[in-house]
């Protein structure tokens, strides 16, 4: 028994190994590092906020709607409970003034047509398919964001020997914020121009600040999205910034052909009484808030399940209870 445990834990001390030697694989694909914000639907606990959630709706229909549709949101979704929860009334109304139509037919000469979204009708893309949608945006594809926040996931950037011991912190914590913490990420991560680097003897790019670079003559340093060691003895290599692009410092590749859709002052959020915004009407709010409401989007039973989960878990601590005692009572009549 004792040889039998032996082996087992030298067992999982190789898979937990190898696990560690995997990974450096993986790092090396130049996964860029995604700070963990705090959200409030975190944690087993966590819930969504529901005015954050109305907040991230009004940053898509002013700022996002008009590049990207959301094509498994129904307006009405967001009057159910666990969501936005508008009033539908007011939704009804949004719907009707929608500036994007929906396609809809075919009409009794068989032809399709337009007319403005009704309260079951998806949240229409802004363009009628994917190949004009890439005519529109330089050959870049403005993606459904229904779920978005579910399709991205930052990749593990921390130390090899540290990445068991992370997974399993997540999953004791339950942390499934990935793409929210993504999204955050990306869209305040935009720079003006590309970081500035400066060759040395060897050829090797050596990043310097920006105020270095504003005082150095422009030759002297070179702006690179992204560089690429060069092997023993060969330069590094600078890519630069393509036209059309921008730099992003949480977008794969560092250039996205998404101009920055947020900054300070863009969306009015309500104001109180005093006439002083709520929230903050910055990029950071705002990039938190849109990155909620898509969070939301993309798993829109989120509060319902969690909120089920531990009533199961409270019905089952009952039972097992009742259980026990039941147990006790029908044995305590055996004489031992
Ligand atoms: C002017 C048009 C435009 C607006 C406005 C816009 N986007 Fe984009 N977005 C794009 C394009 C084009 C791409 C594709 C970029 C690429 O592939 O390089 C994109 C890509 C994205 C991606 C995918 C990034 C990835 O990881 O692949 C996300 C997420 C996104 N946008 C979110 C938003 C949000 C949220 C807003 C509103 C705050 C917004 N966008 C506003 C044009 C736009």
């Amino acid at each position: 028994m004792i040889r039998f445990s032996r082996t087992a834990a030298l067992a999982g001390l190789v898979a937990f190994a190898a696990t560690g030697l995997v990974q450096p694989a993986n790092a090396a694909g130049g996964g860029v590092h995604i700070e963990r914000q705090d959200w409030s639907f975190s944690g087993p606990f966590g819930l969504f906020d529901q005015a954050q959630l109305q907040r991230g709706f009004q940053v898509y229909e002013n700022v996002c709607k008009s590049c990207h549709g959301m094509e498994r949101i129904r307006f009405r979704n967001l009057a159910e409970p666990g969501g936005p929860g508008f009033d539908v009334e007011r939704l009804k109304a949004l719907a009707a003034n929608w500036p994007i139509q929906t396609v809809d037919g075919p009409n009794d000469d068989g032809d399709m047509y337009e007319r403005p979204p009704l309260l079951s009708d998806a949240i229409p893309a802004p363009f009628k398919n994917e190949k004009q949608a890439r005519a529109t945006h330089n050959g870049a594809y403005p993606v459904d964001l229904s779920l978005i926040a579910k399709a991205r996931n930052p990749e593990y950037t921390g130390s090899v020997w540290w990445h068991p011991i992370q997974m399993l912190k997540d999953i004791v914590t339950g942390y499934q914020e990935g793409g929210a913490d993504y999204l955050y990420a990306l869209l305040t991560g935009y720079r003006e121009d590309a970081p500035a680097y400066r060759r040395d003897d060897k050829g090797h790019l050596k990043p310097i600040s920006e105020n270095e670079a504003e005082s150095s003559d422009e030759e002297s340093f070179e702006r690179c999205a992204g560089v690429v060691h060069g092997e023993k003895g060969t330069k590094d290599v600078c890519i630069p910034l393509q036209d059309g692009m921008n730099y992003n410092a949480a977008f794969p590749g560092h250039q996205i052909a998404m101009v920055q859709p947020l900054d300070d002052g863009v969306v009015d959020y309500a104001k109180t009484e005093a006439g002083d915004p709520v929230v903050p009407e910055t990029k950071e709010q705002y990039a938190r808030d849109v990155a909620a409401f898509l969070s939301w989007a993309a798993d829109p039973t989120h509060d319902q399940r969690k909120r089920l989960g531990w009533q199961v878990l409270l019905y089952l601590l009952i039972t097992t209870l009742l259980l026990f005692i039941a147990k006790k009572q029908i044995w305590s009549r055996i004489k031992h």
